[in-house]
C-alpha cells in the first residue's frame, strides 16, 4: 500500500512471532557535541523524578554545562527545583561493547541550585547549612552556588563527581540532529565506575543551536519544550510536603 518503496515495511510485513524482522541499523553520525541540546518532552526517572534537560557543550575547551529542571508532576508543569551544573569531559573513544556508541568521561565540578516551590525552599531552609550552600536563607526562584559545600546533600548532589558515559548521534527523518545519552542504572545509583557505563540510551535530545558563547547565556534561554503541552491531560495535584520531602530525601540526583 506504499507509493514509495519501504524496505522496512516489507521486512515487517513478512515477519512473525517466530521470525522477527531484522532491520538495518541506522547509520550513526560522528559525535559533534558543540552547541545546545534540549529534551523534547517531560522525562521520568526512577524514584518519581520528572525533569527536562538542557545541555551546552563547548567543543574547544571540552567543558559542558547542564540545566536540569525538576517537577513534581509527569506533565512537567509544577516546578520544584532547578540545578545548573558544569564541568569538563574527556575526548571520546569508540565503544567496544555498543556498536556506534562513543565512550566519554564526564566530570561535574560546579553546581547551582534554585528552589522553585515553597516545599523545596522550606526543606533547604531547614537543612544543615554545611550540607547545601552554606549559611544564608533560601528563597523561591533565587539561585545559590553549592560548589563550596561539595554539592547539596538534601537534593542528592555530590561534588566533585565523575560519570562514565555512552553517547551517540543520529539524524531524524527531517534531518534534525539527535543526541542520545546513556541510560541511568535502574537501581538508582550513578554510572561512577567504568563497569557501570551504560549500554543503552535515554530518549534523545534535539539540537537547539550552535556553540553558544558563555556559561550564563543558556540559563536565560528557554528550551523548546517550555511551551505548555497541548491536550488537556488529567490535572495532577501538587505533591504534599511530606511526600515531596520523602521523594527528595530518597532520590539520588542523576547527572546527564
Ligand atoms: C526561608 O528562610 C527565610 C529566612 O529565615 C525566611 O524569610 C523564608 O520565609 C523561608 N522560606 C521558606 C519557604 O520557608
Ligand atoms: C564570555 O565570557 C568571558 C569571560 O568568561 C568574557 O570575557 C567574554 O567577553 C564573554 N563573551 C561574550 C560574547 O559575552
Amino acid at each position: 500500500h506504499h507509493s514509495r518503496p519501504c524496505p522496512a515495511c516489507v521486512l515487517i510485513a513478512r515477519s512473525n512471532e517466530h521470525r522477527p524482522p531484522v532491520l538495518r541499523p541506522r547509520p550513526s553520525l560522528p559525535l559533534r557535541l558543540g552547541g545546545c541540546w534540549a529534551s523534547t518532552h517531560c522525562e521520568v526517572r526512577p524514584a518519581v523524578l520528572f525533569l527536562t534537560r538542557l545541555f551546552t557543550f563547548h567543543g574547544h575547551s571540552r567543558s559542558w554545562e547542564g540545566i536540569y529542571r525538576h517537577f513534581s508532576d509527569p506533565a512537567c508543569r509544577q516546578p520544584t527545583f532547578t540545578v545548573h551544573a558544569a564541568g569538563h569531559y574527556s575526548r571520546g573513544t569508540p565503544s567496544a561493547r555498543v556498536r556506534g556508541g562513543t565512550e566519554l568521561v564526564f566530570q561535574v565540578t560546579e553546581a547551582h541550585v534554585t528552589p522553585m516551590d515553597q516545599a523545596t525552599t522550606a526543606m533547604l531552609n531547614f537543612s544543615e547549612p554545611s550540607s547545601c550552600g552554606g549559611p544564608g536563607a533560601w528563597s523561591v526562584g533565587t539561585e545559590r552556588d553549592v560548589t563550596a559545600t561539595n554539592g547539596c546533600l538534601p537534593l542528592g548532589i555530590r561534588l566533585p563527581h565523575v560519570e562514565y558515559e555512552l553517547f551517540k548521534m543520529e539524524q531524524d527523518p527531517q534531518g534534525q540532529s539527535l543526541l542520545f545519552i546513556g541510560q541511568r542504572p535502574t537501581d538508582g545509583s550513578s554510572p561512577d565506575t567504568p563497569e557501570k557505563r551504560p549500554t543503552s540510551y535515554q530518549a534523545p535530545l534535539v539540537f537547539c543551536g550552535g556553540e553558544a558563547g558563555n556559561l550564563s547565556r543558556p540559563l536565560q534561554r528557554r528550551p523548546p519544550l517550555q511551551k505548555p503541552p497541548s491536550g488537556g491531560g488529567p490535572c495532577l495535584p501538587v505533591a504534599p510536603l511530606p511526600l515531596l520531602l520523602l521523594v527528595l530525601g530518597l532520590a539520588f540526583l542523576w547527572w546527564l
